[in-house]
């Protein structure tokens, strides 16, 4: 069974990590408690040593490591790395690769999912480069338990509490059981728009910034998958550990797919991929005195309904972008393509859909069965989407 390291850093709700090492414990998992210099000086690591029944390690370098490079060997073992509690500090080490102590050389060197549960004082937590390392954080994959309102050590009143053990342990456990769920699966998902030049300056595109396929990539990097991610053009972090293809065009993007398609066991289409492109693309910027009247546009190829003729036991998802009769169209969709399921969303409002943190659906799979969700963010979205593929999946093994 596989360790989780526990790292604690310096701030007063420091006795609750307690609580989560006992949490983990009662789960069944060995802890190995990592604890920052500063979190040693404001508690005795010996207090985590009786409850762990390891010995805690503090210094990157210390004589009586058992192992020869300790954060390697620990990392290889280590199935969930929680940070509770994490100050600003430490979280910004973890956003710039600052590796200076045992916990953030560890961070680097683990491959497993982070958990972090921040605790600090609002005004911390709320500064600008914070949230901005938080979003970077998560943008990568890393898993937060927000913290909570309430009073603070400080005195004041505001967000910067723990999150409350039982949920981080919640969560934690919750990270370790999908962990593996799509491990020996590959997965290519593909994201965000694509461009369809006009000549070296224009081009046609779309709202689509990539994010709901972002957080399909990275579930399924949680999950164990290997993934290749073929993105348009987004201005979004991609998610650490996959296989990156960046594609222009429609024409880019279908090259990039029916390459990678043969050793795909899952393929997720959520890229807004152009419908048209300009017949008659100029290779040199057009003047505005030589401007045609009109442009013709000529259709790109449909990428998913090649794929749907092609498939050999591929497991194949569509995303239905509409703005009225979403159930019916999307359910034409899913036969006229031959997919396994459709995820169907609302593009005709704001808050969900394109450019939205947050999305909504209806899942329709081949069968014709229909699942709305509730509305909640893209992350929480793509969790429910692939534990459908994974019951979809079961069913077939
Ligand atoms: O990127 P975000 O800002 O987070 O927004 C998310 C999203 C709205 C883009 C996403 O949730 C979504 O709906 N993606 C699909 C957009 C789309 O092109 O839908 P469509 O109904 O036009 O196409 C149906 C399916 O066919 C899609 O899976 C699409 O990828 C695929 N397709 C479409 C056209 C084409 N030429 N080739 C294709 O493969």
């Amino acid at each position: 069974m596989a360790k989780i390291a526990l790292g604690v850093t310096s701030s007063v709700s420091i006795y609750k990590a307690c609580e989560v090492l006992r949490g983990f414990q009662k789960a069944g998992y060995e802890v190995q408690v990592l604890m920052t210099r500063n979190a040693a000086r404001l508690i005795s690591p010996l207090l985590f040593s009786s409850l762990s029944g390891r010995k805690v390690i503090v210094e990157l370098f210390a004589d009586d490591h058992p192992w020869s490079v300790a954060h390697v060997a620990l990392a290889r073992e280590t199935g969930l790395l929680a940070v509770v509690p994490a100050t600003a500090n430490i979280i910004a080490k973890f956003a710039r690769g600052i590796a200076d102590d045992f916990l953030s050389t560890f961070y680097l060197a683990v491959e497993s999912p982070v958990l972090i549960a921040p605790a600090m004082n609002a005004a911390m937590f709320l500064h600008p480069r914070t949230q901005a390392n938080v979003r970077e954080l998560r943008a990568r994959g890393v898993e937060f338990a927000e913290p909570g309102r309430g009073y603070l050590a400080c005195g004041d009143e505001g967000v910067g509490r723990l999150a409350e053990p039982e949920e981080i342990v919640a969560r934690g456990l919750d990270l370790l059981r999908r962990s593996g769920s799509l491990r020996g699966r590959t997965v290519l998902v593909t994201a965000g728009p694509t461009r369809e030049s006009l000549d070296p300056v224009r081009f046609l595109s779309n709202r689509s910034s990539g994010k709901m396929g972002y957080e399909m990539a990275r579930e399924a990097l949680a999950r164990g998958a290997r993934v290749v991610l073929v993105t348009g053009p987004v201005a979004l972090f991609p998610p650490a550990k996959a296989e990156v293809v960046r594609v222009e065009s429609a024409a880019e993007m279908e090259a990039a797919v029916l390459r990678e398609f043969p050793r795909a066991d899952i393929v997720v289409m959520a890229a807004a991929v152009a419908d048209f492109a300009f017949a008659a693309p100029s290779g040199r910027k057009i003047k505005k005195p030589g401007l045609p009247e009109s442009l013709a546009v000529v259709p790109t190829p449909d990428i998913l309904k090649m794929l749907g003729a092609r498939k050999a036991g591929q497991v194949l998802v569509g995303f239905a972008a509409e703005t009225e009769d979403l159930r019916e169209n999307a359910l034409a969709k899913v036969r006229a393509k031959n997919l396994d399921l459709i995820v169907a969303n609302d593009v005709s409002r704001g808050d969900i859909g394109f450019e939205a943190d947050d999305n909504q659906a209806l899942l329709i799979d081949a069968a014709g069965r229909v699942t709305p969700t509730a509305k909640m963010s893209k992350r929480e979205l793509s969790r429910e989407i692939w534990n459908v593929l994974e019951e979809i999946l079961v069913r077939r093994s």
